[in-house]
């Protein structure tokens, strides 16, 4: 079987974390690199947080810090899900024999589409920062990439204001640039991410499977939970995992093609993808495939056993 070469971008987080774990252990996918962003935590957090989930996986990936800040929006972190220090407070080890790479993101993720043309696909889970500075240094770069397979947006409401949703509204003017770069684009919005969700059990249950990588979910999604039980939802969506699971398991997910456009100017709407899925006036161009529908039941059944399967 020839593997599918993964790249992903992320602001590790809780469900960033797990979405690295399942790209770790869906035997379909070959994970060649991880860069870190500034998003549910600092770039400083997120990159160590990204060491200590590779610690877990036995496997050295390579990991290149990418931007501390938004192109032009003061940063903001997500503090109330992902805790202090973006894994939900709990603390992995970096392992011993570590390699600190000096390499930006953006260069290495371009090295890398380089020697993979037209195959390599790109995971974004968090503001497109990183994704930006990529494609306006490399313009060439979306169309080496195969793919970009981004979690972010909505077709409906927001999460972090009624309009939009956290990723793109962290960093609107990056998600514009890369909404309008003409990549291969895949969106897993909330539309779709929200479809799925683990319960208090399945934490017990991660957290009781004798798997250290288990034990860690169990234990790092229990902030996020109580955030969410703040709420009134018993349960936490791993939206970060939707674009990983996609990649090895597509029949679980249903979109449609749409145009999107990021609405970077709105004082209410900031940061909101707009689509024409629901309006009779159409966009004149269809520049993502809109994820609209996933087999919950499924999704979670592999996310939780692919987990527990990593030594
Ligand atoms: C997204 O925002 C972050 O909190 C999660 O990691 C996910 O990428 C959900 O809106
Ligand atoms: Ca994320």
């Amino acid at each position: 079987m020839k593997k599918i070469p993964v790249w992903m971008d992320c602001d590790t987080g809780t469900d960033d974390a797990i979405a690295i774990l399942l790209a770790h252990a869906l035997e379909e996918l070959d994970l060649l690199a991880i860069s870190t962003v500034c998003g549910n935590t600092s770039q400083e957090n997120a990159f160590r947080n990204t060491h200590g989930v590779v610690g877990l996986t036995g496997v050295d990936y390579p990991v290149f810090r990418g931007a501390e800040k938004p192109l032009l929006q003061k940063l903001e972190f997500a503090t109330a899900f992902h805790g202090e220090n973006g894994l939900g407070n709990v603390e992995l080890p970096i392992p011993e024999q570590t390699v600190f790479r000096a390499e930006k993101a953006w260069d290495a993720l371009y090295a890398c589409a380089a020697a993979h043309p037209h195959e390599l696909r790109l995971v974004a889970t968090a503001p497109l920062t990183n994704v930006a500075t990529a494609f306006v240094k490399y313009p060439e770069l979306p169309h080496l990439l195969h793919s970009l397979c981004l979690m972010g947006g909505s077709a409906g409401p927001g999460n972090i204001t009624p309009a939009a949703e956290f990723n793109i509204y962290i960093d609107p003017q990056a998600a514009e640039i890369v909404f309008h770069s003409g990549v291969k684009l895949v969106m897993f919005g909330l539309d779709v991410t929200l479809q799925e969700k683990l319960v208090e059990d399945d934490l017990d249950e991660l957290g009781a499977s004798g798997s250290k990588a288990g034990e860690f979910a169990g234990a790092c999604l229990r902030c996020a939970l109580e955030g969410m039980k703040r709420y009134g939802i018993n349960g936490v969506s791993m939206h970060d995992s939707c674009p990983v699971m996609y990649l090895a398991h597509p029949e679980l997910f249903d979109g449609e093609e749409a145009g999107v456009v990021v609405e970077t100017r709105g004082s209410i709407t900031n940061g909101k993808t707009v689509t024409d899925l629901y309006s009779d006036k159409q966009f004149p161009f269809k520049n993502a495939l809109v994820m609209l529908k996933v087999d919950a039941e499924a999704f979670i059944r592999i996310l939780k056993k692919r987990i527990v399967s990593i030594e």
